[in-house]
C-alpha cells in the first residue's frame, strides 16, 4: 500500500500550520484592532466601555470564529473506496471545500488519476486493506469521514465492515439489515412496505418467483422460476456454470410485474428531516435483451437470463405518487429508529415496483448510497425544488458533514 498525493495537499498542510498558529491569529487580530481604534488613540480618554469599542471588539470574535470554521472544515476529510460512487461522492466534497482521499485498487489507479478533485489516492491490493492499521492510522490522521457505497457491503462482511474505526457516514450497524435478506425482510415489515411475498420453501412455488443470493450482489446468478422443477433445473445449472456455490443460501420471493422504479432520499438527524432525491431506473443484463427477441428465439434459448446491473437511466414519478413516496420513506427512517440505532441516516433507497393501479410493492431497500444517484451528479429534479443550486448526493453527505463538523456534531452523522 502506498500513499499518492494529488493535486491541492500543499494547501489542506498549509491550513494546518495556520490552525496550530491559532494562538498567534488571535493575536494578530487582536493588535491589529487594538492600534486602530484603542480607546487612547481615539481622543485620548479612557473609553473602555465605548459603544464602537464594544461592536468593533464583537466584529473581531466573528471574524477570528468564521475562520477557526473554516480551517475545522479544512481540516476534515472524506474518503471512500474507488467504484460504484465514488467519483460523484468525492466530487460533491470537493465542491464543499474538504479534503478528498480515495482507497485506489492498484488495476485501477490510472483511471482514478484522471480526476483532478481526487486530492490523495492509497494504492491498494485489494480493498480489505481498507481494515488494515496502516490504511486506517492514514484516514485517522486526515480526520476523514468514510462513505460506504454498494462496493463496501459486496466486498466485506458486516463484521468486517462494523470493526472499521474510521467514522462511518450514516449507520455502519444497519448495514448487516441490508446483507442479509431476513433481516432486511423483517425491517421492511416493521416499516409496513408493501412487499411481494416471499418464499420459505422451494416446493411451494406456484407461480412466478425470482431467486436472488445474498448481500448487494449486483443482479448477477439471480433467476426466476414458475415451479419447484424449474428452481431446482435453474439452480443446478447456475451451480455447475460456477455462478452459484452449493452452499449458497438463496431468498426465494414473488415476482412484482410492472415498471421499476428505485427511490432514492437522503435523511437528516440534524435536521430531523427526510429529503426525497429522486429516482432511477436499473438497466440489467441481460433479462433486459430478452425483450429484443421474437418469443421463437426466447423459447429455443437455454441459458438462464442474469440481473447484472449495467447503467442507470432517470425517471420521474406522476406528481400524485409523491405523497405515498414520503410516507414510505418516512416509516422507513420511524422503524430504523425502532429496530437498529440510531436509524436511516444519510442516503438510502427503496426499490420496487409500480403494478397496473400504481400501487408499489417493495422488493428491497439500500441503506446507503446507491450508484443510481450518479445520474443526477449535476443536482436531480426534486432537489432542485429543495435547494437552489445544483445538489448531487455526494454533495448532499459533504454538506452534512460540514454542518456537523460547524455545529460539534460529527458523532450525530457517524458510526
Ligand atoms: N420481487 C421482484 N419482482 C421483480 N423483479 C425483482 C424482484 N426482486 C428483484 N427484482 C429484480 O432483480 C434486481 C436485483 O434484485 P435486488 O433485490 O434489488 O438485489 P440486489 O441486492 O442485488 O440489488 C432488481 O433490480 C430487479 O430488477
Ligand atoms: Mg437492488
Amino acid at each position: 500500500m502506498h500513499i499518492y498525493l494529488h493535486k491541492n495537499d500543499s494547501i489542506c498542510t498549509n491550513f494546518g500550520l495556520f490552525a496550530q498558529n491559532e494562538f498567534y491569529l488571535h493575536k494578530t487580530f487582536a493588535t491589529v484592532f487594538h492600534t486602530i481604534i484603542h480607546p487612547q488613540t481615539l481622543n485620548g480618554q479612557k473609553l473602555q466601555n465605548n459603544h464602537f469599542y464594544l461592536i468593533v471588539q464583537q466584529i473581531t470574535v466573528r471574524i477570528i470564529h468564521k475562520v477557526q470554521k473554516i480551517i475545522t472544515i479544512i481540516m476534515v476529510a472524506v474518503a471512500t473506496l474507488g467504484s460504484h460512487c465514488s467519483l460523484q461522492v468525492l466530487k460533491g466534497a470537493k465542491d464543499e471545500g474538504l479534503k478528498t482521499i480515495l482507497v485506489c485498487e492498484k488495476k485501477r489507479e490510472k483511471l482514478y488519476k484522471r480526476f483532478p478533485f481526487i486530492d490523495e489516492l492509497i494504492i491498494v491490493d485489494s480493498f480489505k486493506e481498507v481494515l488494515d492499521q496502516k490504511c486506517q492510522s492514514i484516514l485517522e490522521q486526515n480526520n476523514a469521514v468514510l462513505i460506504p457505497h454498494g462496493t463496501l457491503i459486496a466486498q466485506m462482511s458486516s463484521e468486517e465492515i462494523e470493526s472499521i474505526k474510521t467514522p462511518v457516514f450514516g449507520n455502519k450497524w444497519i448495514l448487516r439489515w441490508e446483507s442479509d435478506r431476513e433481516m432486511k425482510e423483517k425491517l421492511m415489515r416493521e416499516a409496513s412496505l408493501p412487499m411481494p411475498a416471499p418464499i420459505s420453501d422451494p416446493k411451494d412455488i406456484d407461480k412466478m418467483v425470482i431467486v436472488k443470493r445474498q448481500g448487494a450482489a449486483g443482479g448477477k446468478g439471480y433467476f426466476m422460476a414458475a415451479s419447484p422443477e424449474q428452481y431446482h433445473t435453474k439452480r443446478e445449472q447456475l451451480i455447475s456454470e460456477g455462478v452459484l456455490s452449493e452452499d449458497e443460501t438463496l431468498y426465494i420471493q414473488e415476482y412484482a410485474a410492472g415498471v421499476l422504479a428505485y427511490l432514492q432520499f437522503f435523511y437528516s438527524p440534524l435536521k430531523e428531516e427526510l429529503e426525497f432525491f429522486g429516482v432511477d431506473q436499473r438497466h440489467e443484463s441481460d433479462i433486459e435483451g430478452l425483450a429484443r427477441i421474437p418469443a421463437e428465439q426466447q423459447l429455443k434459448l437455454t441459458k438462464v437470463p442474469s440481473f447484472n446491473v449495467i447503467g442507470n437511466s432517470p425517471l420521474v414519478l406522476r406528481e400524485s405518487l409523491l405523497e405515498q413516496v414520503y410516507e414510505m420513506g418516512e416509516n422507513f427512517v420511524e422503524a430504523s429508529k425502532r429496530i437498529v440505532s440510531p436509524g436511516m441516516n444519510g442516503p438510502f433507497c427503496i426499490e420496487g415496483v409500480y403494478d397496473e393501479n400504481a400501487q408499489f410493492k417493495s422488493f428491497e431497500f439500500s441503506a446507503r448510497i446507491v450508484a443510481g444517484s450518479n445520474i443526477y451528479m449535476d443536482g436531480s429534479p426534486y432537489y432542485s425544488l429543495l435547494f437552489n443550486e445544483n445538489m448531487s448526493m455526494g454533495k448532499r453527505i459533504a454538506r452534512e458533514i460540514k454542518t456537523a463538523v460547524q455545529s460539534n456534531q460529527l458523532d450525530k452523522i457517524t458510526t
